[in-house]
């Protein structure tokens, strides 16, 4: 199949894997409201066409953070995205070193840090959840210290993970009378087509972060069950004061749709934050990123660097969220999609598709830079939305 789109990723990606992957990563929450609004709200976003401008001089690079960045465009953290393509995480973190953006890795990642840090050069970031066993989280941010990663996410909107109906049915989740899907499930992760290496062999070491504190509980079952007993609903905004007593670089909150909580965040020294609803997979009937963005840029965009997520599909999407209000922005799906098609490849090709949409997007709404695109490259503004 000729790759032309995400879509065609993602269609490639339906063919290869087996089911429950597939479903893992393409659904949302309960009736997946979210999930698509995230996609269709942004669609809707109306650009401003304006033309003779001389865009003939088009610089798609920004600094965040710092940071020289190709593209403002971040890899955002998924879990068990190791899953996806053998070592996923590895490859996925070269290639977006090589486009030159940042990779984040994932708490819950397949791959461990120490794994994706011997097998890259730059520093990549790190995404932390907030786990029960501080001494475990301890152990992590000091690995992501020492690893030297430039930015740490810290993700709010993960006290208790959000029912999912696709994974019910693929078998993925629950208990009752899972037990014979999972063994499906064994068998499709072992197949030699694939080769997976995660959590069913008996290795540990192949259960990422997590491995060390699961001991001799090697499964995929083992590794969800932890997941669930160990996220931590008890977390308030003080917690941020045992991260910081570690962690010394970039602290960006991720999960924030209000505005109110990315005034907190501000007021707790946060560098930067993402405006987030965990891709639809977390509370249904929340608002699309894209609409809970404005808000927050106007109410802190001047204190702190604003990133955000959803939806994103094309390289005219990131242009979309950045004119309202945006710094820059995460890719979530559309890598996945990408990697399982295509491997390390499909990333790179994936990154060469959204910088090459998102020029002929600033192109056509006459702006140059990144950082010139604002609101007055939509239509009406704020009324489209
Ligand atoms: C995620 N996301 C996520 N976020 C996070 O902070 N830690 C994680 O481990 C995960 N895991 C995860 C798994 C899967 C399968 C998906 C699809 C998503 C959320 C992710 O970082 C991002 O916020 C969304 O994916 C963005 O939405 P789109 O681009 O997928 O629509």
């Amino acid at each position: 199949m000729k790759i032309a789109s995400t879509h065609d990723f993602r269609r490639k990606a339906k063919a290869k894997l087996p089911r429950f992957l597939f479903e893992y990563v393409d659904g949302g929450s309960y009736d997946e409201v979210t999930l698509h609004q995230n996609v269709e709200a942004l669609q809707k976003i109306a650009l401003r066409q304006r033309v003779l401008c001389d865009v003939s001089d088009i610089d798609l690079s920004t600094t965040l953070f710092g940071q020289k960045m190709a593209l403002p465009a971040i890899l955002a953290p998924v879990g068990l995205a190791g899953m996806y393509a053998r070592r996923g995480e590895v490859q996925a973190a070269q290639a977006a070193e090589e486009f030159g953006i940042p990779f984040t890795l994932s708490t819950v990642s397949a791959c461990p840090l120490k794994e994706v840090a011997s097998k890259t050069k730059r520093p990549f970031w790190f995404q932390l959840y907030m786990i029960r066993d501080r001494a475990f989280m301890k152990d992590l941010l000091q690995q992501a210290m020492e690893a030297e990663c430039s930015a740490l996410v810290f993700t709010t909107d993960m006290p208790v993970p959000g029912a999912r109906y696709r994974d019910y049915h693929s078998g993925l989740a629950g208990s009752a009378g899972v037990l014979g899907d999972m063994r499906r499930i064994f068998q499709a992760i072992q197949h030699p087509q694939w080769a997976w290496d995660v959590g069913v062999c008996g290795r540990p070491h192949q259960l990422g972060n997590v491995a060390p504190v699961l001991g001799n509980q090697t499964g995929l079952e083992d590794f969800f069950a932890w997941m669930r007993n160990n996220f931590d609903p008890s977390v308030t905004w003080e917690d941020i004061d045992f991260i910081r007593s570690i962690w010394k670089g970039p602290l960006i909150i991720k999960g924030i749709l209000d505005k109110d909580d990315a005034i907190r965040a501000a007021d707790f020294g946060a560098d930067g934050l993402i405006v987030s609803n965990h891709g639809g997979r977390q509370l249904d009937g929340v608002p699309a990123s894209c609409h809970a963005l404005p808000a927050i840029a106007e109410a802190v965009g001047s204190r702190v660097t604003i990133l955000a997520d959803g939806g994103v599909r094309n390289g005219l999407d990131i242009v979309r969220l950045m004119a309202l209000g945006a710094n820059g922005v995460l890719l979530g799906r559309s890598w996945i999609y990408a990697l399982a098609a295509e491997g390390k490849h499909g990333v790179s090709k994936m990154l060469d598709l959204f910088a090459a949409e998102m020029k002929v997007a600033m192109t056509l709404t006459g702006v140059t830079r990144p950082e010139q695109i604002n609101q007055s490259i939509l239509v009406n503004n704020n009324n489209n939305i």
